[in-house]
């Protein structure tokens, strides 16, 4: 790919919270410019064009033709990623698109097929693959250090997601049901962890907690690896307080940030991953804000095996969002992407079983008996 040096002109498709994120951390860059947002709401679209100072438009091919942007990024409700995704790369640009990257596999596959006709970079925002936290785990998976891995078990326990009730994230139709909504970023991790496909999905949950969600507010997975590896994934929404939210988003006055994390902790937020090969294990703690890796050794007091701390991470010193959530690290990874500087970490291709398997589990869950599916790419 050649290298392109010019400033990058960059568009926003959906202004919500995240769109907002994107072209708040855009623009604070003096080599990207910032030509254009797509907002089909009016009232959001006044709002963001003020308080960005950039042009917003209401119809999406009409931004395109005339701003000509180099690279976008899709932030608009899920249902839509598919058709906008490939209108954009049809108009030349490079995109980097929201989880979950589509509601159906069918559409993956036509988003796929357009990125390939077209020769432009489709990257998914699967962000926790290079958040620091995971970043770490992945890391010490490459080392060799705990061998081939085995099991993963990554467990959420959280709050509801934000948003009026009746909006598109709480409807299947719109959203892709719980797991495409955001389990998908713990079936990346599972896919991403092992470097093993995922072959099978079995997915169970129980009564919700949440009743304005039109589908399960938590969800058990067990994914199966090609190479025999297992993965299980867990997770509960509804049990923060509303006002223990800014524990992660309310950064600007770092003593009351603090004491809300310590609250969102003791009120039951939970969120981890354990990841154990052949020779020793890795544990991931998003609330704890710490990795540490282990290692197998014989055990001499009693016999057996037991387990060696080789190496343990405290990276409570690093913002919170880019610990887990590093939304502006993966823009930034994009634009130098973009440029030609870096291999674009979460292509589409690479993600596609990710997506797959997020659809299996999908389709076990509505099975209501957890039902093994076969994935398919
Ligand atoms: N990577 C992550 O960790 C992460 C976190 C949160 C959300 N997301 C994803 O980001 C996307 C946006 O989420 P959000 O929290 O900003 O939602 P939001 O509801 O805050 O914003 C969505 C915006 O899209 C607009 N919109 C509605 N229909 C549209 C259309 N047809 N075309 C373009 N825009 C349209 C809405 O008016 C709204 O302004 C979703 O795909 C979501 O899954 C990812």
């Amino acid at each position: 790919m050649n290298k392109l040096n010019k400033r990058l002109k960059f568009a926003v498709v959906g202004c919500g919270a995240v769109g907002r994120e994107a072209l708040s951390s855009a623009l604070k860059l003096e080599s990207v410019e910032c030509v254009g947002a797509f907002e089909p709401d009016a009232k959001t679209a006044r709002s963001v064009a003020e308080a960005f100072g950039i042009n917003t438009f209401a119809e999406l091919d009409v931004m395109l033709d005339k701003t000509k942007p180099d690279c976008v990024k899709i932030c608009s409700p899920n249902k839509c990623h598919a058709d906008q995704a490939v209108l954009c790369l049809e108009k030349g640009c490079h995109v980097l698109v929201e989880k979950p990257m589509a509601t159906n596999i069918e559409d993956c596959r036509r988003m796929l097929a357009a990125q390939k006709k077209t020769g432009g970079i489709l990257a998914v925002n699967f962000e926790y693959r290079i958040s620091k936290l995971f970043a770490k785990v992945n890391e010490i998976i490459e080392s060799g250090k705990i061998g081939e891995v085995r099991n993963i078990f990554i467990y959420e326990s959280r709050g509801s997601f934000m948003g009026e009730k009746g909006g598109w994230r709480f409807k299947k139709g719109s959203a892709g049901g719980l797991i495409a909504e955001k389990l998908v970023h713990y079936i990346d991790l599972a896919r991403f962890f092992s470097k093993s496909d995922i072959v099978r999905a079995f997915a169970f949950h129980g009564p919700n907690t949440i009743s304005h969600y039109e589908f399960p507010d938590n969800a058990f997975l067990i994914l199966k690896h090609a190479n025999g590896a297992q993965s299980v994934i867990g997770s509960h929404h509804g049990i923060q307080p509303e006002w223990a939210f800014g524990g992660y988003m309310d950064m600007g006055d770092p003593a009351l940030a603090e004491k809300r994390h310590k609250w969102w902790i003791k009120t039951g937020h939970k969120d981890f991953a354990m990841i154990a090969g052949s020779k020793g294990a890795v544990h991931a703690d998003t609330d704890l804000e710490t990795v540490v890796a282990n290692i197998y050794v014989p055990c001499d007091s009693r016999g057996g095996q037991s387990t060696r701390c080789d190496a343990e991470y405290d990276l409570s010193y690093i913002d919170r969002m880019e610990q887990v959530h590093d939304q502006r690290g993966m823009l930034m990874h994009f634009f130098e992407a973009v440029r030609g500087n870096e291999k674009i970490k979460t292509a589409a291709e690479d993600v596609l079983n990710s997506m797959a398997a997020t659809f299996a589990a999908e389709k076990a869950m509505d099975s209501e008996a957890g039902a093994g599916v076969d994935v398919e790419n």
